[in-house]
Order: structure tokens, then sequence, then C-alpha cells
């Protein structure tokens, strides 16, 4: 990484990459690790010494004493599961309030945008979501109507303001004739979450990331979600409510495009996807329940069942294009060891028509496949590229290929340690 640059690390599919065990690995070679979008519907793995943690909202940067971590003005945060997390951290011996900074205009998740996350995808009926329930969409919708709460609203007169909005909110529950709710023992855990964020570092996170890039300092840009689920560039409206993407990194640390680095694109050996939406890679036999079994699947945030296929080549190739990815990293390799054939997506088709684009709209579309021979090897154990089966080189080589991307990156399990770097990573 280049001195005075923030390096972007982007799920580029839908989300579940793996972002979180990588930006682990990464923190080292940063001053800070700062996250620019999304909020606790974000769930990030991390897994070191035999312990395993899942973040939501604080940045995976967290466990490295050295680095200042960053909730940037792009995010959404919920005063009572923030408290939640950072009280686990720090039980485990870490000190956040030394080490993570919140911006004053990063926006607050109210329980009634909760409620209201209910009450939107009760009336979607059959075409909900499936979103995460954290009140992510009614935030941000709130955010763009100019009516929001931000952390810096929490240091002044802040009572009065939230019983306000909290007052509209009912009254907009009520016009929807959502009124079986009862968040009372909810609000009041919101309102400790309050208090508790009171206790930490507030401040104007866009000038002091701009001071310390000045100042030749690198920044890790941490997203959350992937490509296929920013709010413009993802499957609408099947997505989430914030801009993932590059762009969503300037706006969402208020940084500008002239400062980003390199932007590593993280992917997984095949595809998933939690909640609602067309996938045209989905597998509904026993290959994705297969998937579903060896890749332990499941969400990090609701453990819900994530939908398994094949490697979608048309999706990267937008996502890297929309990002403009310089590096790849392959995560999650090791899960396709036991199959002797493996599938990439090359193309979408429906009634008649081929393309290689990702279509406006991805509903109906079926998967052309390349099939590809597998490696039947276990990866898990393999510490370096050099001793990489042919099989497995072979389908690394066959994806730059097709992606004119390097794939730098190669993630063999679940560990810090599985981790094995291909190349040099500038
Ligand atoms: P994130 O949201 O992008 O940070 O990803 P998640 O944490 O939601 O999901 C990734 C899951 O895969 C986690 O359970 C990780 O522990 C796990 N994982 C990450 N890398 C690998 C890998 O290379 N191999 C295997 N088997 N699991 C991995
Ligand atoms: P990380 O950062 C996977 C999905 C939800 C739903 C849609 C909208 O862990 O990769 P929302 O609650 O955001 O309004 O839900 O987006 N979704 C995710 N899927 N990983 C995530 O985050 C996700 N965050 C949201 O399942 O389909
Ligand atoms: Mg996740």
């Amino acid at each position: 990484m280049k001195k005075g640059k923030v390096d972007a690390l982007l799920g580029i599919v839908f989300g579940d990459e793996g972002k979180g065990k990588v930006v682990d690995v990464f923190t080292p070679r940063y001053d800070v690790v700062a996250r620019f979008a999304g909020g606790p519907n974000a769930g990030h793995t991390i897994i070191f010494d035999g312990k395993k943690f899942v973040l939501r909202s604080i940045p995976s940067g967290i466990f490295d004493e050295g680095k200042l971590n960053v909730i940037g003005n792009g995010c959404v945060i919920a005063p009572d599961l923030f408290m939640a997390e950072a009280k686990e951290l720090e039980a485990a011996g870490y000190d956040l309030r030394s080490r993570l900074h919140i911006s004053k205009r990063a926006h607050l998740i109210l329980p009634t945008h909760r409620v209201l996350d209910r009450a939107y995808e009760a009336a979607k009926g059959k075409n909900a979501v499936g979103t995460t329930g954290k009140g992510i969409g009614p935030t941000y919708s709130e955010k763009a109507a100019r009516t929001g709460l931000r952390v810096g609203d929490i240091l002044e007169n802040f009572e009065a303001k939230y019983a306000a909005l909290k007052a509209r909110h009912e009254q907009q529950l009520r016009d929807l004739h959502y009124t079986d709710y009862d968040i009372t023992e909810e609000e009041q855990r919101w309102l400790e979450g309050i208090n508790y964020m009171r206790q930490f570092q507030l401040t104007d996170t866009e000038a002091e990331l701009n001071r310390m890039l000045n100042e030749g300092k690198n920044i890790l840009a941490e997203g959350a979600q992937g490509t296929m689920l920013d709010i413009d560039h993802g499957t609408y409206p099947f997505v989430s409510s914030s801009s993932t993407t590059t762009g969503g990194v300037c706006t969402g640390l208020g940084i500008a495009p002239n400062r980003i680095g390199e932007v590593f694109g993280i992917f997984k050996a095949y595809s998933t996807r939690v909640g609602a939406g067309p996938f045209p890679v989905e597998l509904f036999d026993e290959t994705g329940d297969k998937i579903r079994e060896i890749g332990h699947e499941y969400g990090a945030v609701t453990g819900r069942n994530r939908r398994c296929g094949w490697i979608d080549l048309v999706a990267l190739k937008y996502a890297i294009m929309v990002n403009g990815v310089t590096q790849l990293i392959m995560m999650k390799s090791d899960v396709l060891d036991g199959f002797e054939t493996i599938r990439a997506c090359v193309a979408y088709q429906k009634d008649g028509v081929t393309t290689t684009d990702m279509p406006y709209d991805t509903e109906g579309w079926q998967a052309v496949y390349k099939d590809i021979k597998g490696w039947q090897t276990d990866l898990s154990a393999i510490t370096s590229a050099a001793d990489f089966p042919e099989a497995f080189r072979n389908y690394i080589d066959y994806l730059e290929a097709e992606l004119h991307t390097p794939i730098t990156i190669v993630s063999v399990g679940p560990d810090r340690e599985q981790t094995i770097i291909r190349q040099h990573v500038s």
C-alpha cells in the first residue's frame, strides 16, 4: 500500500465473502481501519488462536492494539447492539475506547426503525426483500429524507429529538396498520446504549482521516455487504440500502476519489446469497446442499440458510468494473476440495438471448456453465502457493484470464493463518 492512500476491501458479490477475516489479516499493514457503509446487518467473522468473534458494526481491525478503528459517516449504528458488541470485546480484554472513533455524522437506528423494517417487509408479502430486520432500510430512507438522527445528536438535547422522531414513527406504523409490537424492553436497552456510546470518542472522523492521510498514514476501508447488494448497482429492489462500492468509500468516509489506492475485490470460490432476490447460479439439488454443509453457509447475523451455487463470472466482471478492482482475493477454496467437477457461470440466458453483461433485471435468467476439473485435494493445510495442486492452479489461471485481474490472495480455511499470498501485494 502507498502512504497517504485509502485501500478498499470490498465484498464483490452478495456479502459474506470473508471480509472480516482478510481485514484482520491486513490490519498490521495499515494505520487505520474504517467502516464506511452498512451497520449491524453485517456479520464479519474473525478466527484466531482458537477464538471466534462476529463483528457487526465495529471494524475488524479492532484486535490490533496500535490501530485506530473508525465507524464512518456512511454507517448506521444501533446503540443497543453496539453496546452488546463492544462489551463482549471489552470482556475479552480489548480496550475499545482508546482505539475506536465514531463519526458524529453516522445515523442512528432507532427501535422503531426496526419495527418499520418488519412492517415494510410484511406489507411487501411475497415480494419481501428478506432483510436482516435491523432497521437498515428505514434508517437510510430517513437519512435521505433529511429527518434522521445522527450520532452527534446524542451530545445535546437528545431526549426531545428522540421523542419527536419516535412519535412520527408510531404514527407511520399506525398508518400501516402495524400496531402489534412492544418495544418497551428494547427501548430501555437502546437508551442505555445511548448513554454507553457517550463514553466513546464521537468525533469528526472525516477531518481526522484526512489529517492522517496528509501525514502519510494509510487507511484500510472495510466494506460491508457486497456489490450485488449495493443500492445502485445491486439486484434492485433486492438489495441493502447503502453504497457498498468504491464510490461509497469516498462518501462514507469523507475522502476524495484521488485518495483511493488499491481496490481489493473479495469473493468465494463459489456463490452464496442470503435473503430473497434473483440468483441465477442457485443450486436446488444435493450439490447446493453439499456446498452449504461443507462451507457452513448459515448467516452469521440471522442464522438463515445461505442459498448456494457455482461461481458467477458475469457478476464478478460487473463488480470488477463498477469498483475498479485492482486485486482479487479468493476465499473458501477448500470448500470445493471434494468435487470431481466444478462449474463456472460464464453467461446468462433468457428467451433465446445470451448475455455476458449484467442485465438491468436479473430475474428469470438461467446460468450458462463451463465445467472445470476439480482438484480433489485437501487445500486446508497448504501454506504456500507453490504447493497448490495443478488442477487448482488451473482454476485460478482460468479465473484470472476471464476476469483480467490478478488473484493475489487465496484463503484455504477460516483461520487467520490459512491465508496464502500468491503474489506481492503492493
Ligand atoms: P464477511 O461478512 O464477508 O466478513 O463473511 P462472514 O464472516 O459472514 O462469512 C464468512 C464465513 O466463512 C465465516 O464463517 C468465516 O469464518 C468463514 N471463512 C472465511 N474464509 C474461509 C476459508 O477460506 N475457508 C473456509 N472453510 N471458511 C472460511
Ligand atoms: P456482510 O457485511 C449477506 C442482505 C439481506 C437481505 C438484503 C437487505 O456480513 O457481508 P438489510 O437488512 O441490509 O436491509 O437486508 O441484504 N444482507 C446481507 N447478506 N451479508 C451481509 O453483510 C448482508 N447485509 C445485508 O440478507 O437480502
Ligand atoms: Mg457476513
